[in-house]
């Protein structure tokens, strides 16, 4: 057992709100706490947020992770992939999310180029995501040839996430958005949740596995599992919260499931703003000094 206080180590509730009126101050989600979940067999809960109202409202939710994703270039910044962000473009995001959350652990998505080229330059990425953002751990894409790259962060102090299957920073390598892991290159998949655990990452999203081998990835994996797109096998799931609660819209991935329909809620009130002001009905006289 670790050096954790006795209180750190008291058992751990998931999807515990964070403001529960009267509640004691919510514990911060931590690494160990993740893999204690995925011994009790309880599912872990992400979303991505890119800003502090989101982040607030998820972590008073009891969402367990908030990644800050790099799909903030395609779903906050108008880019069509997540390709173009920069470090310096996400690092404020970053620091939005960690600022408004209480409970949930930050994760900073280490953006396309920032981590690639050696295990040094990832490393002083990352530093910049914990140290200048607050982010509680950071998340990067890639297998097998990422072992050195976790290995290296994980030993200078930095908790890694790791990302495979289909990875959206390979997008074009790749031959776009396509299921991974199908037939013979299961063992490919396989091989790189392997090879991920063993350099030290503590958790790994799996995205568009087949569900049966996501299922049987996670059952001999002892670090949970994060599933997008990759069945109910998974020891926790992750959406792109434009995603799920529909402020996105259009054709959607098979994988997500709507929970919400903010693009019609917000729409409806600007409407309803638009109409009020041209009639002259807003401002009335309770808005008015
Ligand atoms: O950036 C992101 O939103 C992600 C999720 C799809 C896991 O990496």
């Amino acid at each position: 057992m670790s050096s954790s206080t006795p209180e750190e180590t008291a058992p751990y509730g998931s999807g515990t709100p964070a403001t529960a009126p009267g509640a004691a101050p919510a514990k911060r989600v931590r690494t160990h706490h993740l893999r204690e979940m995925k011994q009790r067999g309880e599912k872990i809960t992400m979303l991505t947020a890119y800003d502090m109202f989101t982040a607030a409202t998820f972590d008073e939710a009891g969402i367990d992770l908030l990644l800050v994703g790099d799909s903030a270039s395609n779903n906050v910044l108008g880019n069509e992939t997540s390709l173009p962000i920069t470090v310096d473009e996400l690092l404020p995001l970053t620091r939005a999310v960690a600022r408004a959350s209480k409970r949930a652990m930050v994760v900073g998505d280490l953006p396309f180029g920032s981590y690639q080229a050696s295990p040094e330059q990832a490393y002083l990425t990352a530093v910049r995501f914990m140290k200048e953002a607050g982010a509680h751990c950071v998340k990067l894409e890639g297998g097998t040839e990422m072992a050195p790259v976790i290995e290296k962060l994980t030993q200078g102090g930095i908790p890694v996430m790791a990302h495979i299957g289909f990875t959206p920073q390979s997008e074009h390598a790749l031959g776009g958005y396509r299921v991974q892991g199908r037939g013979e290159n299961a063992d490919r998949v396989r091989r790189d949740a392997k090879a991920v655990e063993a350099a030290g990452a503590f958790a790994v999203v799996m995205e568009m596995v087949p569900g049966d081998v996501a299922g049987e990835i996670s059952r001999e994996l002892a670090i949970p599992t994060i599933g997008i797109g990759a069945g109910n096998g998974c020891d926790g799931q992750v959406l792109v919260w434009q995603d799920a609660f529909g402020l996105r819209t259009g054709r959607m991935a098979r994988f997500v499931k709507q929970y919400a329909d903010v693009h019609q809620v917000l729409l409806d009130g600007a409407r309803a703003y638009a109409a009020d002001v041209r009639a002259g009905t807003f401002p009335g006289p309770e808005h008015t000094f």
